[in-house]
């Protein structure tokens, strides 16, 4: 899954898989953070950051963590493409190939698209998120931020917003799931939410029932998706005392997360957290992409 040439979707991880790249990640960051180790493995590599869609935390937590490992970015302006001129998103990715970079991350609006360029250009491609299918590299860090907390607990994780046009809820769910944590969503009373968790095996909950919870995971309103989900932000009386809160940013205050819970740094907050660990699980990825390209030199 996350050895292979690229990362399109966190579908069908094992928990032995996801605790040997937490130890991976763990491993990094402590001799990192000794001794500033650079891989003279990678010094040729070129990565390409293609996205089409806005970020931050993806985009520059990539963009550092790969410029730590000696990788050289290409970063594309989709508004400076010849796409604008009327080409195909084929044509665009097809070409972009012919200029032999390592590997793609991908931000696309489309779900699915990142498998589509995988098929256009056979390059490795890391799915930074595709539409509302999936987003495996936030999956694999929110993953890790609990898991280093305590590797041992089986948390009750529940989820409040937007699951349905969320792809952190699809691939959090799949990456949550293979640790054996206990999974619901809190019911906003909208037939696709009750569909959703139907589709996805999750058991709906009351929002009076989030006090029982180890975590709230909340999720921004997908408003470019379309979203008319209109649930009152999360509020400090929500929660019980020790309630975790998490939340993949890019946070709405006062929409998602009530203006009280917006203190990243708080004690039960773990925003800064997620954020921080962005950056050393995508280093991870980044070295197990570049670590296959090892087998031989380019052509
Ligand atoms: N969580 C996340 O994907 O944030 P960005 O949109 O800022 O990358």
């Amino acid at each position: 899954m996350i050895n292979l040439s690229g990362l399109l979707s966190i579908k069908g991880i094992s928990r032995p898989e996801l605790f040997s790249f937490f130890d991976q990640v763990s491993s990094t960051k402590n001799s990192s953070q000794k001794q500033n180790q650079k891989l003279s493995t990678t010094s040729d590599q070129v990565g390409i950051l293609a996205f089409f869609e806005p970020s931050t935390r993806t985009r520059v937590s990539f963009e550092a963590a790969g410029s730590a490992l000696g990788i050289r970015w290409i970063v594309l302006n989709p508004e400076n493409l010849s796409l604008k001129k009327g080409e195909s998103v084929k044509d665009t990715f097809q070409a972009l190939a012919l200029y032999r970079p390592d590997f793609l991350v991908i931000r696309h609006h489309l779900s699915g698209f990142c498998e589509l360029a995988q098929k256009w250009t056979n390059l490795p491609i890391i799915n930074a998120g595709d539409g509302f299918n999936e987003h495996p590299t936030q999956a694999l860090l929110d993953a890790y931020t609990l898991w280093k907390k305590n590797p041992k607990k089986k948390y009750k994780i529940a989820f409040f917003g937007d699951v349905v046009r969320s792809r952190v809820a699809r691939s959090d769910i799949y990456a949550f799931r293979a640790l054996g944590y206990d999974l619901s969503i809190v019911d906003d009373g909208g037939l696709e939410t009750k569909l959703f968790a139907k589709a996805f095996k999750v058991k709906l909950i009351s929002r009076a029932k989030l006090k029982a919870q180890d975590v709230v995971f909340c999720l921004r309103v997908q408003k470019e998706r379309g979203s008319q989900v209109q649930m009152p932000a999360l509020m400090p009386n929500d929660l019980g005392k020790q309630t975790l809160v998490m939340h993949p940013g890019p946070v709405v205050a006062g929409e998602d997360l009530a203006y009280e819970l917006c203190d990243f740094k708080a004690k039960n907050n773990l925003v800064h957290e997620q954020v921080e660990n962005g950056f050393w699980v995508r280093k991870e990825i980044l070295r197990n992409v570049l670590n296959l390209k090892k087998r031989g030199p380019k052509k």
